[in-house]
């Protein structure tokens, strides 16, 4: 079993990655805990047993349930059940559920501890570690939420078996932005072993920068992720989250070749790491270009023009003020035909 801290003083927490972690939550429980409220969906075949009392209190299934409604649901559901401060809450899925209970949890009478159990690749690699929780508004995803860390994560990588093909290689898709943020070899690793180095390496990066200031490192993690989210947003597209950012990691390599930043050779290391994983690297044949740049100029990190993490002689940085005109050429240079 790999474990990994979040070093964040009074806040740090572990991350356990290996088969069989989910089975390690008695030890994870924070002293005095009475009960556990585990939050889960009816389509994750993963049961948990906190050996304190415990209910369980699902939500919907899909990307809909992340959502206020679901929040204020559960925060009723858990004072009718007599949940109180010092118990504990334990979200058993993939991002949506992590998101949504964590937040439910961080707004609980203001705070009650939250245990994640990620039980897809894309959240235990990325959405459970680091205190981001939040839900989707009808006007756009993760407009509302808060940064409350876990007291323990537990990456059981025996539950990433029974993941549907699709959904597993959409994870590998946020796990191959971690080859150019400092896991070496990542391609070559052992499952458990990828998992655990790409949480240590998001462990690095949120202990440097737990709130994402303005160009820190936090914002880093989001290679790839500026024409993932266009995609995403768009929603025209037939595309999991990983394989829209496969695809914004290969646009983004070129984008970078194209600004004098990276050399062919480095752009290919990125089609050697997605194709590795069998991703998909163009963008779908029908991309309307000024649409999606429309929706990147929007950006949430888009402070001055076009913005973008891009990769170059130093590393990843976070570079602003792009020209559209760069930006429109490499689109059509990875538009499939
Ligand atoms: N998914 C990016 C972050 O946690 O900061």
């Amino acid at each position: 079993m790999h474990e990994v801290l979040v070093d964040l003083g009074e806040r740090s927490y572990p991350v356990l990655v290996g088969p069989g972690a989910r089975h390690r939550l008695l030890e994870v429980l924070p002293i005095g805990a009475r009960k556990a409220a585990i939050v889960s969906q009816d389509t994750i075949p993963v049961t948990v047993d906190a050996g304190i009392e415990q209910a369980l209190f699902p939500l919907d299934d899909g990307e809909e349930a992340k959502c206020v409604e679901s929040v204020e649901e559960l925060c009723r559901a858990w004072t009718r059940w007599g949940l109180t401060r010092a118990d504990v809450v334990v979200a058993v899925g993939g991002g949506v559920v992590t998101d949504t209970a964590g937040f439910a949890a961080a707004v609980y009478h203001r705070g009650v501890a939250v245990i994640h159990v990620p039980t897809t690749l894309l959240g235990q690699v990325d959405a459970a570690i680091g205190g981001k929780t939040g839900v989707n508004l009808p006007e756009g995803k993760n407009l509302v939420g808060a940064f409350w860390q876990p007291s323990a994560v537990l990456c059981d990588t025996e539950t990433l078996l029974t993941l549907p093909p699709r959904e597993y290689r959409s994870g590998l898709g946020e796990m191959a932005k971690y080859a150019f943020l400092g896991v070496d070899d990542l391609p070559d690793l052992a499952l458990d072993d990828a998992v655990a180095a790409c949480v240590a390496c998001k462990a690095r990066v949120v202990g440097a920068d737990e709130r994402e200031a303005t160009s820190g490192r936090r914002a880093l993690l989001n290679y790839g992720h500026t024409l993932a989210h266009a995609l995403e947003t768009v929603g025209r597209y037939d595309l999991r989250h990983g394989e829209a950012v496969a695809i914004g990691l290969a646009f983004a390599a070129e984008l970078a070749r194209r600004l004098g930043r990276i050399d062919t050779r480095r752009v290919d290391e990125h089609y050697a790491v997605l194709s590795g994983y069998n991703l998909p690297v163009a963008l779908p044949p029908d991309t309307d270009a000024d649409e999606v740049i429309t929706v990147m100029a929007r950006d949430k990190k888009a402070t001055s023009g076009l913005t973008f993490v891009l990769d170059g002689p130093t590393g990843l940085e976070v570079v602003a003020g792009v020209a559209e005109e760069a930006v429109r050429d490499v689109l059509d240079m990875v538009q499939a035909r």
